[in-house]
């Protein structure tokens, strides 16, 4: 059986993946209706369904230990950006917000002694140093482009292969 205090902080996870898989789902419309950059929307779009996979992992582990997932209601995410750079910028700082409140679980779990919490929630320390990674690595990217379109046209040819090693490694 969970704790309680397990439980509201599983339960609070469970929310703030439901949000991202919003927050990067409103990124991936805006990124579809701006013209030429077809991969880089792709990429959005997959971002948001790994982060409802990551909600699902989260709602199963709770009540296969004996707890009850509670589905959250949700903000409005930021719907338009000024540009990709923008999104980007977004999708970085919003990944590092995901690892604080990931770590803050993980510390819960260890001062409850629940190592069954403690032990799952290391896969999604390990994903968290992945994306955030992933983010700096397409920030600094984006930074060299600056405002180059031909740059930018590359960017979206490059992520492509994000996408594809992304998809092989699920
Ligand atoms: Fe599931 Fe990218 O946080």
């Amino acid at each position: 059986m969970l704790k309680k205090v397990i439980q509201d902080a599983l339960n609070e996870q469970v929310k703030i993946e439901a949000q991202s898989s919003q927050v990067y789902l409103a990124m991936a419309s805006w990124a579809e209706i701006q013209p030429g950059i077809d991969n880089i929307t792709s990429f959005f779009y997959r971002h948001s369904d790994e982060e409802r996979m990551h909600m699902l992992k989260l709602i199963k582990f709770i009540n296969e230990r004996g707890g009850f997932a509670m589905i959250p209601a949700l903000e409005q995410p930021q719907p338009t950006f000024p540009s990709i750079k923008h999104a980007f910028k977004e999708l970085l700082k919003h990944e590092e917000y995901v690892s604080e409140s990931i770590n803050k679980v993980v510390d819960i779990s260890l001062a409850e002694k629940d190592y069954a919490t403690y032990n799952f929630m290391q896969w999604y320390v390990s994903e968290q140093i992945e994306e955030e990674s992933l983010a700096r690595t397409l920030n600094d990217k984006l930074e060299l482009i600056g405002e180059d379109k031909s740059g930018l046209y590359l960017f979206d040819k490059d992520i492509l292969m994000v996408n594809v090693t992304t998809a092989e490694g699920k």
